[in-house]
């Protein structure tokens, strides 16, 4: 049985067969290591202006993880977090969806690592990859565990240590990137729609815009292949701009589409956090006002999956979303990847 109010909106999710059963973000969380990396520490690292980063990007600091400090670790505290404020034990945690590019290892999965650090010895875990659209991609997978009664109670994670894979003597690439965690616990609520819609787009014939060539099975790590910096991250900045503003306003169009509901309806944007020509670009297109943006690039930089899910958090904190208030969230990354999500809170 449910209890959900009536709305002049359409959920596609209960018009599939899934009526009773909604995916709600029980509670979220974050985590950013202490370390900051301002504009002006930059300045002595390469040859760069605060003047620069701040005109091209928006980007005033970032947060750098401890040598001794890894990507699973920042995870763990995000999720300790939204278990807490969930007022739930890991031992409830049915399943832990972990988003990264910078795993603690290739194997086992950085998931698994959070699993046993949370203690949560109920819960399967697993690693996706989508680059920075990874936090979007793993809520929906999610979705898909609680609408078909799978499980319950799912902790989706996007964290990583961007610190690790950074050419840091590479002004274009190194000035853009920082480290940290979010996460949100996903739950059926009968008093609420939930996550309306989320949709998801790639394009591998774009795969060599923003990549990592190193590592894997086609580039193993040799003398060589370190040498010539095959293990640091490498980015066509300029397309990858182009791409990104295109891509995020069509995913953000379709996810307000499937869910009938217009732009002005949503009370805050949170889009990924790269650049913020790119968020200007794309609420000028979607006809949002700069009002109904969440931004913490300032502080952070692009993290990545861990960007949207951070930036959710810390929108919810500041009393910028409220319960029953509608969300959109925009990510683009690597692969490439995009989606958004629309959320009635
Ligand atoms: O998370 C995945 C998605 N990522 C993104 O969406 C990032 C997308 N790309 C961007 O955000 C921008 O393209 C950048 C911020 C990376 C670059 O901005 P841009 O306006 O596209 O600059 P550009 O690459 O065209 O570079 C302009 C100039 C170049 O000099 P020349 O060739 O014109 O002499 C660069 O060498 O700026 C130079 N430059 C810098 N100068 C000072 C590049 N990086 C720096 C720097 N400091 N850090």
């Amino acid at each position: 049985m449910t209890n959900l109010p009536e709305r002049d909106f359409k959920n596609p999710r209960a018009e599939h067969g899934f009526k009773g059963r909604t995916c709600s973000i029980a509670a979220v969380g974050s985590y950013v290591p202490s370390k900051v990396l301002t504009n002006a520490d930059l300045e002595k690292m390469v040859d760069t202006t605060d003047d620069w980063i701040t005109s091209r990007t928006g980007i005033k600091a970032r947060r750098i993880a401890a040598a001794d400090e890894f990507t699973s670790d920042m995870a763990t505290k995000a999720a300790q977090l939204a278990l807490e404020r969930a007022q739930l034990e890991a031992s409830q945690i049915d399943l832990i969806i972990v988003a990264t590019i910078t795993p603690d290892m290739p194997f086992p999965s950085t998931a698994c690592l959070v699993q046993q650090k949370l203690g949560a010895y109920r819960a399967a875990a697993f690693d996706i990859e989508a680059a920075c659209s990874g936090f979007i991609f793993a809520l929906e997978i999610g979705q898909q565990f609680i609408m078909s009664r799978t499980y319950d109670t799912i902790l989706v994670i996007g964290a990583e240590k961007l610190s690790s894979i950074i050419n840091w003597k590479d002004r274009n690439t190194c000035v853009l990137f920082g480290d940290g965690a979010g996460a949100a616990i996903l739950q059926n609520r009968p008093d609420s729609h939930g996550l309306l819609t989320a949709c998801m787009g790639s394009d591998g014939n774009k795969a060599d815009l923003l990549c990592l060539p190193g590592g894997g099975c086609r580039m193993p790590p040799t003398p060589d292949s370190l040498a010539a910096g095959n293990h640091y991250l490498r980015m066509d900045g300029k397309e990858t701009f182009k791409n990104a503003v295109n891509a995020m306003c069509s995913a953000a169009t379709e996810a307000l589409r499937r869910c009938e509901v217009d732009i002005t309806q949503i009370k805050c944007i949170i889009p990924h956090q790269a650049n913020l020509r790119i968020i200007d670009a794309v609420s000028d297109r979607l006809g949002a006002k700069p009002e109904q943006r969440f931004i913490n690039l300032d502080r952070y930089g692009n993290t990545s999956a861990a960007s949207v899910a951070i930036a959710l958090d810390e929108a919810v904190q500041a009393g910028r979303i409220q319960r029953g208030d509608l969300v959109l969230l925009v990510v683009f990354g690597a692969g490439l990847t995009w989606g958004a999500a629309v959320i009635e809170w």
